[in-house]
């Protein structure tokens, strides 16, 4: 009976992991869709904390249960009501290792209960003569085969996300040597290597090769993430989510247990369908953020660099005038706005504006700022209705009948080069066709080159005027100036 009642919190877990996951692809939904989920988690955590039985035996273990997860409960709750918006990507990156951890934990308990086992008279099987016996126990080898995977892809995912925190809060430095990509290689063919080994082997002695493994994708993982550029972060980040899926679905494998396995296998393939989508809008191969060094922290400059003619500059008051006579409006924010914590000052703007009788809306490019959805969340902190936010496609559609585009603190996201300019590294990569608009106004404190470290011919065309300064006092003049029109 109790274990009927067991499988449907299971099956109730599960099904509103679904759930929140498509509730979470929608701005509007997405904080009803993280309640579901998390509310389905609870029901698993507590159905089996209560329901589930070996051998006529409940778990036990009840203070340590509990005072773990009132621990965990208290800094989560903690961390999340004090994160800053812009450190949003360090929290995530050390909460997935946190899950790397528990999986990498998982293996190492499961492996001493192995050797406890094994030094009980139990055997290994295949050969299948061991097997058929039946006065022999036996432990199988996928078994062990799931405990070392669990083992490396969680040290792996957690020694990474570690190093990828330490490098997004500038604790940690890029990091490389010369022939480092052939180094990983090496060490990732001995880490394999050892653990086709183990598992072929018999594990009476095995322990120094578990623990070796257990250093050297450790090793691995930090390895693994030094040498990428701090503002590849985000990709990382997902791929090492996606590892942390993986080794969550081998700790659902090695318990039989359902919801473990599909919540796992759900965070594996939304990771993996996150950090292809983020390359993809970047245009960039997952080799290419992984090896290249291309928006790595330490560049300079601009590449590339070409005589661009010039450019022309727009004062306050006259951006005030043009925008308050124009019919519609579509401001694009990117990084620069983040930084300059200016998502306030924009929607102040947008709804005087709006009392002048201009329609202002926002275009969204998907991969503007340094996280996925990153402009979607700065705008809702300040209130920005969801329905202003328009995809890129759509925006797109919009352009050719926009009077005015205020571009705030972005660069990439609208650089033309990306159409028509092959030898250009984001040549490919969809980007807002701003230039479509009859007036094109660009706010940024000089005229250095983005993320990608390129130049932007947008700058120099006759339709463009750049308004120089922080996003956030550029802003606040231009509504004192509106105000005083
Ligand atoms: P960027 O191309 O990085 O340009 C941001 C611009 O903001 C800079 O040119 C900078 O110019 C300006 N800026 C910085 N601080 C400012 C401030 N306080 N006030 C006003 N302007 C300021 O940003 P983007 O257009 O949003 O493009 C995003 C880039 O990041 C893309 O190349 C994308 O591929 C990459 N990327 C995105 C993600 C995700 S998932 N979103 C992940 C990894 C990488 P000044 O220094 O002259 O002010």
């Amino acid at each position: 009976m109790e274990l009927n009642i067991l499988t449907i919190c299971y099956l109730i877990g599960s099904v509103t992991f679904i759930l929140g996951l498509k509730m979470l692809s929608n701005p509007a939904t997405a904080r009803k869709g993280n309640l579901i989920a998390a509310g389905g988690m609870i029901i698993a955590i507590f159905g089996t904390i209560f329901l589930y039985e070996e051998n006529g035996q409940k778990l036990g273990n009840y203070p340590w249960i509990f005072g773990g997860i009132a621990i965990g409960t208290v800094i989560g709750f903690l961390a999340a009501r004090k994160v800053k918006m812009t450190a949003m990507p360090e929290m995530v990156s050390l909460f997935n290792g946190m899950g790397g951890a528990c999986a990498m934990l998982i293996s190492v308990v499961e492996f001493d209960h192995i050797a406890k086992l094994f030094s009980e008279g139990w055997t290994i099987y295949p050969p299948l003569s061991q097997f058929k016996s039946d006065a022999i126990p036996v432990i199988s080898k996928g078994h062990i085969l799931i405990i070392v995977l669990g083992l490396i892809i969680g040290s792996v995912s957690f020694a990474g996300s570690v190093i990828a925190w330490g490098k997004l809060n500038g604790k940690v430095k890029d990091f490389s040597f010369k022939g480092q990509h052939l180094f990983n290689i090496g060490l990732l063919l001995v880490i394999l290597g050892l653990a086709a080994y183990l598992i072929g082997w018999t594990p009476t002695n095995g322990a120094i090769i578990f623990y070796s493994i257990l250093a050297l994708s450790l090793l691995y993982g930090v390895f693994f993430v030094f040498p990428i550029g701090g503002a590849d972060m985000p990709v990382v980040i997902s791929l090492l989510n996606s590892f942390t899926g993986v080794a969550a679905a081998c700790g659902g494998f090695l318990y039989n247990n359902k919801v473990m396995l599909t919540g796992g296998i759900l965070v594996g393939a939304a990771g993996t369908l996150l950090t292809i989508l983020m390359c993809k809008a970047m245009n960039r191969s997952l080799a290419n953020v992984l090896i290249g060094s291309f928006g790595g922290g330490g560049k300079t400059g601009a590449v590339g660099s070409k005589d661009q003619g010039s450019y022309k500059e727009i004062t306050l008051s006259d951006t005030a005038v043009l925008m308050s006579y124009s019919a519609k409006v579509y401001i694009v924010p990117g990084y620069g706005l983040a930084v300059a914590q200016a998502q306030h000052a924009c929607h102040e703007l947008e709804k005087l504006l709006e009392s002048k009788g201009v329609e202002v809306k926002y275009a969204i490019h998907p991969v503007a700022g340094r996280m996925p959805g990153h402009m979607n969340v700065l705008l809702a902190e300040a209130d920005v209705p969801y329905e202003k936010l328009l995809e890129m496609e759509q925006a797109n559609d919009e352009f050719s009948n926009t009077d005015v585009v205020l571009i705030l603190g972005a660069n990439d996201v609208v650089n033309p080069a990306a159409k028509t300019d092959p030898s250009s590294p984001i040549y490919g990569m969809p980007i807002l066709d701003v230039e479509l608009a009859k007036n094109v106004i660009v706010n940024k404190r000089s005229m250095k080159p983005g993320y990608a470290g390129i130049e932007n011919d947008l700058f120099f065309q006759p339709k463009t005027s750049m308004l120089f300064g922080d996003a956030k006092k550029v802003l606040q003049d231009l509504i004192g100036e509106i105000k005083n029109l």
